[in-house]
């Protein structure tokens, strides 16, 4: 399970509409499953499942009618792919929705259904494009069950997100991306003690304490009234810090991915 991180705008869409065959490739080469993107893209798609950023459900017909048309477009005969359409539902939970129209169903509702439908060719590899986005912690919860369930019978799934710690849970490996560029790449833990260490301390902002620091000579940055401080050796530096300098608000925690992605993109809103 790979994952892209980057803020919005930072192409991550774009290239898995690349890694899709949908958009061009204007530069370098791209392969999927051994084959090249510009010359093979039937027989690329016909092992792919795709669930894009935005739903694009058939809104005139039901929640069986969208798989079972859907099917159509991978030649499985009818008896398999009403098969397939049962299994599916049962797996994200829908069969109970069966002949609802798709405009009724619930938010949440319509993501699984997309990701049913992404499974109707059985892909070997599987794109999707914030899956999660908008679920509620049962339905997140239950999608991150369903993938690792598919990440155990051999899918190659590609992600993107911008739910940090749903990453970290997930995925093998991740890109940090931004302005079309890749910024760094690494297991979820591999980059966090790159650019982080283990833990960060948050401390309220004063002169003394910044005195402190850089006598100490640690890595730290000023976020407003804020000081992050990381550190391989939380406890040795908060008691430093305590017993130095005066200090009304300390804490420890342990870095995630969300401290690298604003390290490394900025704190500033995009656009
Ligand atoms: N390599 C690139 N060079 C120049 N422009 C690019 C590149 N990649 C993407 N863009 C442009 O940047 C814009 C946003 O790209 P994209 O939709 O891929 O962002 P995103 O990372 O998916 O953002 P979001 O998190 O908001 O979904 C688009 O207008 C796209 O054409
Ligand atoms: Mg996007």
């Amino acid at each position: 399970m790979f994952g892209f991180l980057g803020p919005n705008g930072a192409g991550k869409t774009t290239t898995m509409r690349m890694i899709q065959c949908i958009s061009p490739v204007t530069g370098g080469s791209l392969e999927v499953l051994d084959m090249d993107v510009s010359t093979c893209q039937r027989e690329i798609k016909s092992h792919m499942g795709v669930v894009p950023q935005e739903n694009n459900l058939d809104e005139d017909f039901t929640v069986y009618e969208n798989l079972l048309v859907y099917s159509r477009y991978f030649d499985i005969p009818k008896d398999e792919a009403e098969k397939r359409v049962e299994e599916l539902l049962d797996f994200v939970q829908l069969l109970e929705k069966k002949d609802v129209m798709t405009e009724s169903l619930s938010g949440g509702m319509k993501r699984r259904l997309v990701l049913a439908r992404a499974l109707i060719n059985r892909p070997d590899v599987l794109i999707l494009d914030e899956p999660t986005v908008g679920l509620d912690p049962q339905a997140r919860h239950l999608i991150w069950e369903k993938l690792r369930n598919l990440k155990k019978q051999g899918v190659t799934i590609v992600l993107t997100s911008h739910y940090l710690d749903e990453v970290e849970k997930l995925c093998d490996r991740l890109v940090v991306m931004d302005n079309g560029k890749i910024l760094v790449e690494g297991s979820p833990m591999g980059v966090i003690e790159e650019f982080i260490g283990s833990d960060i301390i948050e401390a309220e902002n004063n002169p003394e304490l910044l005195e402190c620091l850089q006598q100490k000579e640690a890595k730290y940055e000023i976020i407003g009234d804020t000081v992050h401080i990381y550190a391989d050796n939380a406890r040795e530096i908060s008691e430093f810090l305590l017993m130095e300098c005066s200090l009304s608000k300390i804490s420890a925690r342990p870095a995630t991915l969300e401290d690298v992605f604003l390290k490394l993109t900025g704190r500033r809103l995009r656009e």
